[in-house]
């Protein structure tokens, strides 16, 4: 039992250790979950649930890139039999129309740059 002097501070070490993240991100003004991300007005759904979308939005994008070039099916159609065009500036770009405080904000955060905006364009803002 001598050692508990040793288990506790070595014990607050640890704490301290494994949470150095947390306070790194609280003094920076950040929060662990990622970058403040700026949603459409007045919608509240995306083409898929937001879950599926957050790890799935590039393979959505790269199949309709083929099916809308490829196979010329332009439309992607929900289960709820609506449809959509299969368009990254129509469609996409329609909602998210700031690319800057929703795509580029995360894609910063995470490290990524997508080469489509070498071609693709934003739709013009009123
Ligand atoms: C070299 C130029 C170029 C680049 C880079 C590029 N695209 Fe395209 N993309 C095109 C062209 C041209 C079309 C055909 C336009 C059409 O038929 O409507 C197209 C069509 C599409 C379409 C279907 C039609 C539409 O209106 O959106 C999707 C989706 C798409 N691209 C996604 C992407 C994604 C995602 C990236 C980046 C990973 C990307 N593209 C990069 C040139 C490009
Ligand atoms: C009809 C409007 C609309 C369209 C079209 C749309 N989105 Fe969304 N998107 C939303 C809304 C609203 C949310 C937030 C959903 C929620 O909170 O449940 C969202 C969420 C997301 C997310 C998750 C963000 C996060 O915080 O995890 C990604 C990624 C995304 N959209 C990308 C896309 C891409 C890529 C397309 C085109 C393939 C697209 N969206 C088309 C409205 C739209
Ligand atoms: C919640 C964060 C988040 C949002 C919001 C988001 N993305 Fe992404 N996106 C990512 C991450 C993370 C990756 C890299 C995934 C990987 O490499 O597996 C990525 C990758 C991509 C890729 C593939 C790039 C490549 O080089 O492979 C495309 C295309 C893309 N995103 C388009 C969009 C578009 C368009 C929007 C806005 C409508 C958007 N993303 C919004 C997180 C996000």
């Amino acid at each position: 039992m001598h050692d508990a002097k040793y288990i506790v501070p070595g014990l607050v070490a640890f704490l301290v250790l494994i949470t150095l993240p947390l306070w790194y991100n609280a003094a920076m003004g950040r929060s662990a979950v990622g970058p403040t991300l700026q949603y459409p007005e007045g919608e509240s759904q995306c083409v898929l649930p937001k879950d599926e979308m957050k790890g799935e939005h590039m393979q959505i994008l790269d199949d309709w890139r083929d099916e809308a070039v490829r196979d010329g099916e332009r439309y992607y159609v929900h289960p709820d039999g609506t449809t959509r065009e299969k368009s990254l500036t129509n469609t996409c770009l329609g909602c998210h129309g700031d690319r800057a405080q929703f795509c580029i904000k995360c894609h910063d955060y995470a490290g990524v740059k997508p080469y489509c905006w070498d071609c693709h364009i934003e739709p013009e803002r009123d």
